[in-house]
């Protein structure tokens, strides 16, 4: 499509890197839900500690099978160009949807490298492969989705302004710095090379299949098991809390009808802070568990209430203060807005997390308890 289009786009063939992770196999089950998608995916995963397979084990069902092959699997690193370029070539890739990162800002904090690579090299590696495959090719039709963080914009404090799509970077972390130079690269390959991008920026995700290292997953399944609730410093830092499933289908509208060369912010319009969001689940956990029927806590712990478990820790180093996303242009241009709200999605994300003990327990493997242990043994 022409620079700065907004006819709709057919999606064919997507690849979509990191599709075991959390909001990737989120977005994986939205597009199957989706009548109008007649497309494939495939999905290239490393399949690192956040990855699942598990997420996706009803998609694979349906579409993976033989007769139904709508739906591809491939364990890979971003980083593989060989490996990266056969998937590409083999499945005649029209549309990529870049999840694939190491995501979580505490691990970044213990060891960058990582992220340097998968979320740095990674992006570059594939932005090369699209270079060769679709710019050198003259093929068109074609669309390179980045998904990225509003940490890149940096903090803000109680009364700045909004993050806009114009704001400039100014990243804090390790995590975010290595988004922002993600960020950086897909505009960079669209202004010299005219790779047909689009590029979105999102406030923090909660909702099914996020790994439990992860405020939201944490602070249920602490609270579930009678375990303390780690809040950092005063509890009073801000984040926007957006419905995973929201996030899908702003991503799902991009990559339709998002104008190429374009950043669109997305965002639940919803600030709380930290404390205010534990509390919140503690309240809607009593609903739906109550401590008295909680058959994981013992009558002898003595606890009357899940507040009674909050604990305030050692800060994250660098902690960012406040984010607050504007998202008025994916809104106006494009009609998408956040439909479900902070309690509906919390009840939704409480009661899925209390309906799937066989996944948490997987989950909870020996690198996951390595990863609590260092995080908080060390505060
Ligand atoms: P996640 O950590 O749950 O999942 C990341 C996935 O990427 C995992 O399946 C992992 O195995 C895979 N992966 C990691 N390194 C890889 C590599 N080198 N090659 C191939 N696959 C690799 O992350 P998430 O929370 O689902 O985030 C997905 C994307 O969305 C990330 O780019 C993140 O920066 C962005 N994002 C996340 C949030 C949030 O609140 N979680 C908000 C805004 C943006
Ligand atoms: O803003 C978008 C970003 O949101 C994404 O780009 C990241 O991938 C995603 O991990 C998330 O980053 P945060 O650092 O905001 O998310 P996290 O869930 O780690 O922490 C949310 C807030 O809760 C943050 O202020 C730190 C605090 N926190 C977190 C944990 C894990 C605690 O107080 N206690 C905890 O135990």
């Amino acid at each position: 499509m022409e620079e700065g289009s907004r006819e709709r786009r057919t999606l064919r063939s997507l690849l979509v890197t990191g599709g075991a992770g959390f909001i990737g196999s989120n977005f994986i089950h939205y597009l199957f839900k989706q009548g109008d998608f007649k497309g494939k995916v495939v999905n290239v995963d490393k399949l690192t500690y956040a990855g699942n397979l598990e997420n996706l084990e009803e998609i694979d069902k349906t579409y993976g099978q033989e007769g139904q092959k709508r739906y591809f699997f491939r364990q890979a690193d971003v980083c593989d160009f060989k490996t990266i370029e056969e998937i590409f070539i083999q499945h005649d890739i029209d549309t990529v949807v870049h999840f694939a990162a190491e995501s979580h800002v505490d691990r970044s904090i213990h060891g960058p490298t990582d992220f340097i690579l998968t979320n740095i090299i990674g992006t570059f590696t594939l932005l090369e492969i699209t270079r060769k495959h679709w710019i050198d090719k003259g093929r068109s039709g074609v669309l390179f989705h980045h998904i990225s963080t509003d940490e890149v914009y940096g903090s803000l404090e109680k009364d700045d302004e909004y993050f806009y799509e114009n704001t400039p970077y100014d990243p804090h972390s390790p995590y975010s710095a290595s988004k922002a130079s993600s960020d950086h690269l897909v505009n960079a390959y669209h202004h010299t090379y005219g790779l047909p991008i689009t590029l979105s920026n999102c406030s923090n995700n909660y909702g099914p299949y996020q790994f439990p290292e992860k405020l939201i997953p944490l602070m249920i399944l602490n609270a579930v098991d009678g375990k303390k609730l780690p809040i950092y410093g005063d509890g009073m830092n801000v984040r926007d809390w957006l419905y995973v499933e929201d996030h899908c289908a702003a991503i799902y509208t991009v990559l339709r009808y998002g104008r190429t060369g374009e950043t669109y912010n997305i965002g639940g319009e919803n600030e709380q802070p930290n404390i205010n969001v534990v509390r919140k689940i503690c309240e809607t956990l009593e609903e739906l568990y109550p401590i008295a029927a909680n058959r994981f806590i013992q009558p002898s712990a003595n606890i009357q209430n899940y507040n009674d478990l909050i604990t305030f820790v050692k800060d994250r180093p660098g902690h960012d203060w406040r984010y607050a996303i504007n998202c008025d242009k994916i809104k106006e241009e494009l009609g998408w807005k956040p439909s479900i709200s902070f309690e509906e999605g919390l009840k939704k994300t409480i009661q899925w997390y209390l309906d799937n003990r066989q996944w948490i327990d997987n989950v909870r493997s020996g690198e996951y308890k390595k990863w609590i242990e260092k995080n908080y043994g060390e505060r």
